[in-house]
């Protein structure tokens, strides 16, 4: 049984992005309590990739399409009636967007259109959450937070194509969706997500892993920047709590973003995480790498998310040592063979529920 399994359960929801890292926990998080889960991705992002591990293509319906394909979208929405949508479908990788910026800028801005175009065919209830990016502000490297009212912007491919994709969705809502009585659609801003099952190139996390689990030193790159570090089901869990607030409180959450980030105080350094990982890994070596080619990556990404913990009662529930230990056992325990992929995640999940349970017991929060 799951938290949410009294609002999801025998619910139609699309999850766009569902064989990626953040899709794969999401898909989970929903199978377990009990929904119909339609996933729609054009391929695996990572080898390996936790979404094959979880074996979850047997518990769901798994759509192979590139979001790019309109015709076949709608067709998928309006066959499905979905009760929810969450769209995480893009290419999320910073350097592989100076690589293949027409990919990036055509995935994640016209990928997006088109979600919005299917959702406004539906006839049925339907909330829609779409994700997009902390990288979607224009980044001041500011010390305070920034707030959900703050200028979109976005220098690299990938930042530029969230922030267009919030422009697309912004426009498009003020012009069609919002006459829909029967859609709501809100926005996810989110940091950088560490835990488990993560196999991207060009990630801290990951790339310590598939290092260190062979023995070897890691390269790390950009030492010092500091980057709003949180744990996935903190963030999977605010994607889920804005779906079901939406249904609940549809005039005053509909066309609104969040943002979903770390306690203030909690941003590390890349370096500060490496080091927390050690903590749990042991006899582990890294290299600083020199970045040669000149690209700026920002120093300093702050959210603050003060309007998620007053309009939809959410707050992060793990520190920055939690998220951290949480995320280095995962690897060590895959690495050891010793538990499958399923009943590992399976695990962790059902361990953050029960720290999320005393947190709402605490706060008289109703879930
Ligand atoms: N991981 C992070 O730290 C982070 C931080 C901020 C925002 N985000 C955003 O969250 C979302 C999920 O991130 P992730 O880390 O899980 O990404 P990921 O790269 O692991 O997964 C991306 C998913 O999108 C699918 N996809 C990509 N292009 C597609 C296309 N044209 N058509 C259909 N499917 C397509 C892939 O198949 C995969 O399922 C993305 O929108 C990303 O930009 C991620």
């Amino acid at each position: 049984m799951t938290i949410f399994r009294k609002h999801l359960k025998n619910k139609r929801i699309i999850i766009t992005g569902h064989t990626g890292f953040k899709g794969s926990w999401l898909t989970l998080w929903c199978v377990l309590s009990g929904a119909k889960v339609i996933g729609i991705s054009d391929y695996l992002t990572s080898s390996p990739s936790h979404f094959k591990r979880l074996q979850l293509h047997k518990k769901m319906k798994n759509i192979k399409l590139d979001i790019k394909n309109l015709p076949k979208l709608k067709k998928i929405f309006v066959k499905n009636r979905p009760d929810y949508v969450f769209h995480l479908a893009a290419q999320s990788l910073v350097k592989k967007s100076f690589e293949k910026p027409v990919e990036t800028f055509m995935s994640n801005t016209l990928g997006t259109m088109n979600i919005l175009e299917s959702l406004s065919l539906l006839k049925t209830r339907c909330h829609a959450v779409i994700i997009t990016s902390d990288k979607s502000y224009k980044n001041l490297e500011i010390e305070r937070g920034y707030t959900e009212n703050d200028l979109l912007g976005g220098d690299d491919p990938y930042s530029a194509s969230k922030g267009a994709a919030e422009l697309i969705i912004n426009s498009y809502y003020k012009s069609v969706l919002r006459f829909k009585k029967n859609l709501s659609v809100t926005v996810a801003r989110a940091g950088n997500v560490i835990g488990g099952g993560d196999w991207s190139d060009d990630r801290v996390v990951p790339d310590c892993v598939k290092s260190w689990s062979k023995n070897k030193s890691v390269q790390i790159r950009n030492p010092n920047s500091t980057r709003p570090w949180q744990h996935v089901l903190e963030v999977i869990r605010g994607y889920i709590q804005c779906g079901i607030q939406s249904k609940k409180y549809k005039e005053t959450i509909n066309g609104e973003a969040f943002n979903f980030g770390p306690r203030i105080n909690q941003n590390k350094t890349v370096i500060q995480l490496v080091k927390e990982m050690k903590t749990h890994w042991k006899k582990v070596k890294w290299k600083i790498k020199k970045d040669k080619t000149k690209k700026k990556e920002y120093k300093l990404l702050k959210l603050n998310s003060l309007k998620s913990k007053k309009v939809l009662s959410w707050e992060p529930v793990l520190t920055f040592k939690d998220s951290v230990k949480l995320t280095t056992l995962w690897y060590k325990e895959y690495y050891s063979k010793k538990i499958d992929c399923f009943s590992l995640s399976s695990k962790q999940l059902f361990f953050y529920e029960k720290k999320l349970m005393k947190h709402f017991r605490n706060k008289k929060i109703k879930v």
